[in-house]
């Protein structure tokens, strides 16, 4: 138990490969951590071990780490509240992995969903899971936001943890799930039944970093549906009611106030503001963006300071660890 006047702690980490972050990301997840940076002490890491399960090409990888980075200050993570930090600067995850794998049942991994939808693969992404409650528990972190996606490793990780303590004792604060909804609710333009995904890719996908052209192309093609009404019907009307969802997150009206304003109104007039709501949230990302991937110096020297404050609660969690197991302690 943490004493009252200390802050939660909240962890959350994302994987840097793949084209850069899409609207989905930036509204379902990196909006939020943003918004509890001056209530929580925030621990937010960009999870390149993980991304190693698919092979990155090492220039490609590097440079991606570089645009995450970049993309994550841009979007409003201030390094002046919040500790930003690169996984694999820190060797402990990678170390209460292995720990946590061996009390890991072969048959549970198993039963991890997104290890099943792809259909196997190499054993690093059997063990993703479990390098995942290693980055929570390492910190001890309270609170955990994160998609819908990931409750299932959530939990994985909440029992982990219960099993550690009740095993050797008191160790590792179990942490609550906090799952935003609002990441499932933005769908791909061109498939409005499907969420907006950075595997898919195409021009469906608002990515947060593109040419304001293409963004403008891509919501002007957007699949709208049969009839003319601007309507919020899941069912019925999936790509109307996926453009209110965008427009209304970027302009914080509800989605109600919204359909009244277009009544007798056509889908041309209704795009339009869509595309005009989505790039004026994103203009001043843009430009800040332009200005933090022109200094890579400075990126990195942030990610050398997030492993300053990252380092000593991981390592003094795992010195915890390495006692409670009865590893010997070095001479
Ligand atoms: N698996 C998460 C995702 O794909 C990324 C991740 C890795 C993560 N480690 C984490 C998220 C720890 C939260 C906490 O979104």
């Amino acid at each position: 138990m943490s004493p009252p006047n200390q802050r939660r702690r909240v962890l959350s980490g994302i994987q840097p490969t793949g084209a850069g972050k899409h609207l989905g990301n930036y509204l379902g997840a990196v909006r939020h951590w943003t918004a509890l940076q001056d209530e929580f002490e925030c621990f937010f890491f960009m999870a390149d071990l993980h991304s190693l399960t698919i092979l990155p090409d090492p220039t490609e990888l590097r440079q991606q780490c570089r645009k995450l980075v970049a993309e994550l200050l841009a979007m409003g993570v201030d390094p002046a509240k919040s500790t930003l930090f690169a996984q694999s600067h820190i060797p402990e995850h990678a170390e209460l992995s292995w720990v946590l794998s061996c009390l890991t049942g072969y048959g549970e991994a198993s039963r991890m969903t997104q290890f099943k939808e792809k259909g196997g693969g190499n054993v690093g992404l059997f063990n993703y899971p479990i390098l995942q409650a290693a980055d929570i528990l390492l910190y001890q972190a309270h609170a955990v936001p994160v998609g819908e996606d990931q409750r299932q490793h959530l939990e994985l990780t909440r029992d982990l943890g219960q099993r550690f303590n009740n095993r050797y004792g008191e160790t590792f604060t179990v942490p609550d799930p906090y799952v935003q909804t609002s990441a499932e609710r933005i769908k791909d333009l061109q498939e409005p039944t499907a969420k907006m995904s950075t595997s898919k890719g195409g021009a469906g996908v608002l990515w947060v970093i593109e040419d304001e052209k293409q963004t403008l192309k891509k919501i002007k093609s957007a699949v709208t549906d049969t009839g003319r009404e601007v309507g919020y019907d899941v069912e019925e009307k999936p790509g109307i009611s996926n453009l209110l969802t965008i427009l209304s997150v970027a302009t914080g009206t509800p989605v109600d106030d919204l359909v009244g304003r277009y009544e007798g109104k056509g889908y041309g007039d209704f795009k339009a503001d869509v595309a005009e709501a989505v790039l004026q949230m994103f203009a001043p990302v843009r430009s800040r963006f332009d200005e933090l991937i022109a200094d890579p110096g400075y990126l990195d020297e942030v990610l050398r300071e997030g492993a300053a404050t990252a380092g000593p609660v991981a390592s003094a969690t795992m010195a915890t660890v390495r006692d409670r197991i009865g590893l010997l302690a070095p001479a």
